[in-house]
């Protein structure tokens, strides 16, 4: 670390020592902290944004919520057209900041950093947050950690060296009707009774997942792509799809839900079998239609897992389900979406209504509970209870605040650290092995672990 950063260490702490003494408290309100243009605290935090794409200006728009967070940096290597969009509107919004092309120079020149939020394309994360890290920075690094596990070994090793934070952006670990459903519903309640099976999709509309253009007035010149890896403009704005590159959807968004089983099972599974192919669409290297099953051994038995992501059709949208002998749950980022449904012959839940874990009571019930005499093969229409918990800011804004806390409070724990980020890697990297194998394969345990 160098002295400025080493001082503004030093002041932060005593900052916040002093703020503890004082009865203040460690919760940042805006009276507290300066937004843009503001002048400077001890407890602000400068950041780079490093990847200035459609995530980015997502992270970007999510930050300027977040009380002390201020830009001091932005790097892209697309100047005319990302680059400038995004440094335009930070100018706006009142923040100075330094403008790079490349990440290396950044790091050089900006001395006054406490953290990098990264969202380059997955194959560029782990050159740019092991640089990030090593230069004393606390890194925020969207999904997927890495397309290669190499390359999140290398992240996982770098974190623990440099003793910084790494959040993987899971942002569903920070969502707040995630987080209830996991203590109340999963673990507090045991809700579902023994979860045995768990289903999930992300069916996207084919409108939906048509190539992206560029405006023709900016390419990026064929030198300057080929510097950073890509062969062409259409594979530089498609990049998700090519090997090396991406990991096609499976990896996009099928991590963000695989990641959910593991967490909410308490496991990471013990083998995968996968189906998948470069169906539809043309010119593509990844699979365009996956399904999966993966097979866990948690605590209770054993868990089949069924996963599948299609780019023709948006039927249903996308979702987890969880089902035990006594409920199932279904819940998504959709803010609509999130229930749990009760089995016939369950134990009643009311108690559990009275605390707060579930809403409403279920409508149905007399209906259910009429005395009329049903078939036992029939399927008797389930009680539905909704999550009374909402989430009413961006998607990621809570991640961001979970890994910002942690910058400022060494006490606060990251909701997906960097171990976390590799287990779901390892998890969902390995489909993309088993559909070109098109045989199981196993999961041994010390796979999971660096
Ligand atoms: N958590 C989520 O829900 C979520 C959603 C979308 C994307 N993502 C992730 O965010 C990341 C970015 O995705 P995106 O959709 O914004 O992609 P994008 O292609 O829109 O943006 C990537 C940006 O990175 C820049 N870039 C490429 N290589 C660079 C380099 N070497 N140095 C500096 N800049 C470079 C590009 O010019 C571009 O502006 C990916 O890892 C993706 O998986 C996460």
């Amino acid at each position: 670390m160098n002295n400025q950063r080493i001082k503004k260490e030093i002041d932060r702490r005593s900052f916040l020592h002093s703020a503890a003494a004082a009865g203040a408290g460690l919760v940042l309100s805006p009276m507290v902290v300066g937004q843009a243009g503001g002048a400077a605290k001890p407890d602000d935090i400068n950041i780079a944004l490093l990847g200035c794409g459609a995530q980015g200006q997502v992270l970007m728009n999510a930050c300027r919520n977040i009380p002390g967070v201020r830009f001091k940096a932005v790097c892209d290597i697309w100047t005319a057209y990302n680059q400038r969009r995004v440094s335009r509107l930070l100018k706006r919004y009142g923040y100075e900041h330094g403008t790079y092309v490349d990440y290396k120079e950044m790091l050089d020149k900006e001395k006054d950093l406490d953290a990098v939020i990264i969202a380059t394309p997955d194959f560029w994360h782990a050159e740019h947050a092991v640089a990030s890290l090593k230069a004393g920075l606390n890194v925020y690094c969207e999904k997927e950690m890495s397309n290669t596990l190499e390359g999140a070994r290398r992240m996982v090793e770098a974190a623990k060296e440099s003793g910084k934070l790494l959040q993987i952006g899971h942002q569903r670990r920070s969502n707040p009707r995630y987080i209830h459903c996991y203590d109340k519903f999963i673990k507090g309640a045991k809700l579902l009774g023994r979860i045995t099976t768990v289903n999930g999709q992300w069916n996207r509309s084919k409108a939906a997942c048509e190539d992206l253009g560029w405006p023709k007035k900016y390419p990026l010149e064929q030198a300057s792509l080929d510097k950073y890896g890509f062969k062409s403009m259409q594979q530089f704005r498609n990049w998700r799809w090519y090997k090396g590159l991406g990991g096609g959807p499976i990896v996009d968004l099928g991590s963000h839900q695989i990641d959910i089983y593991s967490w909410f099972l308490g496991a990471n599974p013990k083998s995968v079998i996968a189906s998948g192919g470069v169906d539809y669409w043309k010119g593509h290297e990844w699979y365009d239609t996956v399904m999966v099953v993966y097979e866990y051994e948690t605590k209770e038995g054993t868990v089949r897992a069924f996963y599948q992501t299609i780019t023709t059709n948006s039927s249903q949208g996308y979702y987890e389900s969880f089902l035990g002998d006594e409920g199932t749950l279904t819940i998504s980022e959709a803010r609509a979406r999130g229930s749990v449904f009760r089995e016939p012959g369950a134990p009643d839940w009311d108690k559990w209504i009275k605390l707060g874990y579930l809403s409403e009571p279920p409508k149905k019930e007399e209906e259910a509970d009429s005395g009329a005499v049903l078939d036992v093969r029939e399927t008797v229409p389930v009680a539905e209870y909704k999550i009374p918990v909402t989430m009413d800011k961006p998607y990621h804004q809570p991640h961001l605040e979970n890994f910002f806390n942690a910058v400022r409070d060494n006490k606060v724990k990251l909701n997906c650290p960097a171990e976390i980020g590799y287990e779901t890697a390892v998890t969902v990297l390995k489909v993309n092995e088993a559909v070109a194998a098109a045989r199981k394969l196993d999961f041994k345990p010390e796979e999971f672990k660096v």
